[in-house]
């Protein structure tokens, strides 16, 4: 079982809800140490079901996140034991407040607040010391239910609460480590944080967002860089639904390329475009790439060819354009702001090429950069990224703050 925390240990629940991963994780992180332990760690994807409609349907996945939201709650208590606690709410004037405050603020979310009602309201309140959540950039339906959720475990359990920025997780996801002890790899449970020398240089690739994100000192960010059309990830996604590949395009994209050699010898596919590779500055552009494989697709089959056998040279070709323009900004930025280290965060980063080359690059041209890539089970959305870039941020947490939290969609970096 697992005792209450000391004041020199912080249990913290975090909430992620911004897309469609409904994710919910818990850790245990001590003071003032960059090693914490992960006590629940969960995401529910909703992929399948968007999948259906070639996309992110936002309303669907605000219904989503409603429906599990409480019961994956329930398993991560449970598998973190948090469920064990024997203490008791007998706190009057907080039962007035829980019964005044929780119906307006699940007022949008009737089927949230009749779950939270009958299956959390009356368990006694677990020791967890603050509630990380997702406040943005977002799907803003979808981000609407954690915050609201998260604004509502803060009154039932009386604790503080504080929003984070999805992309600084994804930030944060490159320094999670497996804990060391003399070089042996301990437990997955138990983790650690690298640590940066900075100034540092973050790119961020995923599906609603590509951006070069110039890190002076820890939590100083400033955005150096973004698309101006399409993400990177958006763009794997819309040129799969051109090939008919199904959603998410990244990951079936990535593998169709792998067929490259073996399938489509002999069949070469025209050069795409690299947009913007030389620009001066650190913008970039994906729509024009997708159009240029509309057209070539359209071309080809005038011509009589046959796609599905060409598929995998123009997936290698489309694939090897979006990471040549991302590394060779990604290099040249690092370069111009003398950056010590370079991350790597988000859904794309998934990407083996982009992985890869990222590495091959910086040993080659910046052989004093370090590079810290994420580990592969954590590019995509999750919860844990949330709570550990909480570790970092624990003292803005405020008990006070659900009565103003709002989502923010369009939330930047700064
Ligand atoms: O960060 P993420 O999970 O969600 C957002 O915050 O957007 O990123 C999802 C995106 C999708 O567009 C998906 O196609 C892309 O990441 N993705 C990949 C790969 N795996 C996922 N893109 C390229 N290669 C992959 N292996
Ligand atoms: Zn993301």
């Amino acid at each position: 079982m697992v005792k209450r925390s000391t004041n020199k240990i912080t249990r913290i629940l975090a909430i992620e809800t911004s897309c469609d991963e409904t994710a919910i994780a818990s850790i245990e992180a001590p003071r003032g140490a960059r090693s914490f332990r992960v006590l629940s760690n969960i995401v529910l994807s909703q992929v399948a079901m968007h999948a259906e409609w070639g996309g992110v349907v936002p309303n669907l996945a605000k219904r989503e996140h409603q429906k599990a939201l409480v019961p994956l709650l329930l398993q991560a208590l449970k598998q973190s034991w948090l469920f064990n606690s024997k203490r008791k709410n007998k706190n009057v004037k907080l039962q007035f407040k829980i019964q005044k405050s929780l119906p307006a603020i699940l007022e949008r979310e009737s089927e949230l607040l009749k779950q939270l009602q009958e299956k959390i309201i009356p368990l006694p309140k677990p020791p967890i010391d603050l509630i990380a959540i997702t406040q943005g950039p977002g799907l803003e339906p979808a981000l609407w239910v954690g915050v609201n959720f998260a604004r509502a475990l803060s009154v039932v359990w009386d604790i503080p609460l504080i929003g984070i920025n999805h992309m600084e997780g994804h930030i944060v996801s490159a320094l999670i480590e497996p804990k060391r002890i003399s070089n042996v790899k301990v437990k997955m449970s138990n983790l650690n944080l690298k640590s940066v020398v900075y100034p540092a240089l973050a790119l961020l690739v995923s599906g609603g967002h590509t951006e070069l994100v110039f890190i002076k000192k820890p939590l100083h960010h400033q955005i150096i860089g973004e698309t101006r059309d399409d993400a990177a990830g958006e763009a794997f996604d819309k040129v799969a639904r051109i090939l008919g590949l199904g959603y998410p395009g990244g990951p079936v994209i990535s593998s169709e390329a792998n067929l490259e050699t073996a399938d489509s010898l002999g069949c070469p596919v025209p050069k795409l475009p690299r947009p913007m590779i030389h620009s001066k500055d650190f913008d970039f552009s994906f729509s024009g790439l997708k159009t240029a494989v509309l057209y070539l697709v359209r071309d080809l089959e005038k011509q009589g060819a046959d796609i599905k056998k060409l598929r995998p040279a123009i997936c290698k070709e489309f694939q090897d354009a979006v990471v040549d323009v991302l590394v060779a900004k990604t290099i040249r930025a690092a370069k111009q702001y003398k950056v010590k280290t370079i991350l790597l965060g988000g859904g794309v980063a998934a990407n083996k090429e982009l992985r890869k080359r990222l590495e091959k690059e910086t040993d080659d041209i910046l052989p004093r950069v370090t590079l810290h890539l994420p580990q592969s089970n954590i590019t995509g959305d999750n919860a844990l990224m949330i709570a550990a870039v909480a570790i970092f941020r624990r003292k803005y947490a405020k008990k006070t703050i659900w009565k103003t939290m709002k989502p923010n969609a369009n939330m930047r970096l700064c």
